[in-house]
This record gives structure tokens, C-alpha cells and sequence, in this order.
């Protein structure tokens, strides 16, 4: 999570029996393997072994800065992680067969997995046929962060995504957006899922990059204040996106402001003073449709493993309730 997930969080999240993700934002080569490098001081991975935590890229902002491009990803591959995560770009596949042919432990039992995040059917068969991605997560329109507008609600997607796979097997398919509990979880294990992505709830960590702030109004919010928009991009002049693509944010001024058609150099300032003040009515707060049901704030370690236990006990519960019909 761009903004958000830093070596803390990934690790934390690995620690507590997921897989976490750093991103490698828009940050520097050396701002990325400082990340790295304390997520293996977290996992106590030694040098020279592999760091079970992933990087996520952006293909659009790869395409757009090329040479960064090359040194970001070659500091995330000789850093030793173990993903690379890749979405929201014209050409995903080039990206992907980039991080093959520049992985120094392509063709040994080490080799980096890519993860490719997904929004529709079509991509999705790209990733699995074209790209042959190692995992593929499919989002749905109710993730926090970017998306596509116009994206199906994960309880369609997934099972359409699914019916792509060949009954030999195939990658594992992850489903993301909007959830929040365990029961979300086995929800959509049962609809085909492998596993499942959570963003949002993370961001409730103490590990997370967010601030107090921001973790305060994401505690506040019900899910109807989440909402897609391009205010905040505007805002903060991260305009570049892939067509089509916005971002799901909790409302506030900023929002409102732009959907009333405010002068955009007035938005930015507004919304810049919102910055340096820590205004909950201006910042942005990046919110999956979940949020709603987000309560607390809780070490990320242990919210994987809360994740897991209720997951068990609702697929438990279910196989009760089908055993005695
Ligand atoms: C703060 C934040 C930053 C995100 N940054 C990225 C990103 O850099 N790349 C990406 O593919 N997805 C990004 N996402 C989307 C996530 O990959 C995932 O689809 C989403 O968090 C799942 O929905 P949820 O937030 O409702 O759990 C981000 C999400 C959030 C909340």
C-alpha cells in the first residue's frame, strides 16, 4: 500500500502467518532497501537468505520513470524479497517479464513470485494465460486505495475470475477489497478463493505509515462515507493513472469541494493547509467499503492471526450447519 505499508507492517503481517507487502511507492532505491532491510531485522532472516515479505509496484509510474524504474526494482530484487506485486499499468505484462529476466535467483527453488493484481476478466485471463503471473488477485470495486471506477463488486468478480481456471489447477487467485473480518474471509474461499488481501484493515496498525490522524478518522468513519473519486489525486497532484482508474477514500471537504467543481489550484491549496495542519476534514484517508466494520487498533501481527481464527471458525460453523440438513 503505497503510503501506507513499510518494512514494520510487512513484517509484522508475515509474523503473524500472512504474507506482507511493502511498497515501493514513490519512494527512493536506498528509502526502499532501508524498508527492506527492517523487515529482515523484524524476520530475523539472516544475509543471504531470502526476506518472506513482497514489494508492490505501479506499471504506470514504472513506464513513466524508466530509469528509476530499473533501479527500484533492481533494489527490491537484490534485496532478497520474496514477491514482487504488480498492477495498474498499460502493459503489465512487460513488467512482469522484466522482473523474470532481471531476478538474480530466476530458475532455482528462490525464484522471485510475481503477484499481479487484477481488475476485470479480461486482465485476469492475461495474467493467467499471457503473463502466466505465480498469483493473481482479483479486486473488486469496493477495495480501498486506486481501482478501477467502473470495477465489479468482488462477490461477482471473484466467481467470474474463477471460471477462468482450468480444472488441472492453476495459480492461486486472491480476492481483495472491502473486507473486513474473518467471515468476509471464508465467504470468499468459498466462492473459489485461495486466500484473501486485506488493505484497509491494516491500515488501523500502529505499524502502518499512517498518522494518528488519519487512524482516528478511519475509527470514526461508517462505510458510506467511502467513496470513489479523483479529488484526492487532484488534490495532491498525482494525476497519471491508467483510464479509468480512481481511488476509494473516506468523503470530507476535499471530496466535496471537488464534486462542486472548485478551481483545482484552490482544491491543491485547501487541501496542502489541511496537510500541514492534520485536518481530518481535508487529509486524505485512502478506505476500502469495510471500514465500517473497523473498530479498533490492533498490532498487524495479531489481527492475522484474529483473521485466521475466526476465518476457521465460520468454515467450521458452516460444515456444522451442512452436516445437520
Ligand atoms: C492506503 C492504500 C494504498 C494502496 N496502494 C496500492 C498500491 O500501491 N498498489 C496496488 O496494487 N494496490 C494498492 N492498494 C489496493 C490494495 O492492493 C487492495 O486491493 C485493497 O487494499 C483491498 O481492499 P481493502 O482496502 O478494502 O481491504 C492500496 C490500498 C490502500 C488502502
Amino acid at each position: 500500500m503505497a503510503g501506507a505499508s513499510g518494512g514494520a507492517l510487512a513484517a509484522e503481517v508475515t509474523l503473524g502467518g500472512g504474507f506482507g507487502f511493502l511498497s515501493a511507492g514513490y519512494d527512493s532505491p536506498d528509502a526502499l532497501r532501508k524498508e527492506i532491510h527492517l523487515a529482515r531485522e523484524l524476520l530475523h532472516s539472516t544475509a543471504g537468505d531470502t526476506v518472506p515479505v513482497g514489494v508492490g509496484f505501479l506499471c504506470w509510474q514504472l513506464d513513466a520513470f524508466p530509469s528509476q524504474a530499473i533501479d527500484l526494482l533492481s533494489a527490491a530484487l537484490t534485496s532478497g524479497v520474496q514477491a514482487i506485486w504488480l498492477s495498474f499499468g498499460q502493459d503489465v505484462g512487460k513488467w512482469v517479464a522484466y522482473v523474470r529476466d532481471h531476478d538474480p535467483r530466476a530458475g532455482t527453488k528462490d525464484a522471485v513470485k510475481i503477484f499481479v493484481q487484477i481488475s476485470t476478466v479480461t486482465e485476469a485471463r492475461a495474467a493467467l494465460n499471457e503473463w502466466r503471473a505465480d498469483v493473481i488477485v482479483a479486486q473488486g470495486n469496493e477495495a480501498g486505495g486506486h481501482g478501477l471506477g467502473s470495477g465489479l463488486p468482488l462477490l461477482t468478480l471473484l466467481p467470474l475470475v474463477a471460471s477462468l481456471w482450468p480444472s488441472t489447477g492453476g495459480p492461486p487467485l486472491l480476492a481483495a477489497g472491502g473486507l473486513a473480518t474473518g467471515a468476509h474471509v471464508a465467504a470468499l474461499l468459498a466462492l473459489g478463493a485461495s486466500g484473501a488481501v486485506l488493505g484497509t484493515r491494516f491500515l488501523l496498525s500502529p505499524e502502518s505509515l499512517y498518522s494518528a490522524v488519519q487512524r482516528r478518522a478511519l475509527l470514526a468513519a461508517d462505510s458510506t462515507q467511502s467513496v470513489r473519486t479523483m479529488a484526492f489525486d487532484y488534490a495532491r497532484n498525482t494525476l497519471g493513472w491508467p483510464a479509468g482508474i480512481d481511488g476509494r477514500g473516506l468523503r470530507n471537504a476535499t471530496v466535496d469541494d471537488y464534486e462542486r467543481g472548485e478551481e483545482i489550484s484552490v482544491l491543491r491549496e485547501k487541501f496542502n493547509e489541511g496537510v500541514r495542519a492534520e485536518d481530518s476534514t481535508r487529509l486524505l484517508v485512502w478506505a476500502g467499503s469495510g471500514v465500517g466494520l473497523m473498530s479498533q487498533i490492533k498490532p498487524a501481527k495479531e489481527t492475522v492471526q484474529e483473521l485466521h481464527e475466526e476465518c476457521l471458525s465460520h468454515i467450521k460453523r458452516t460444515a456444522r450447519l451442512l452436516s445437520v440438513t
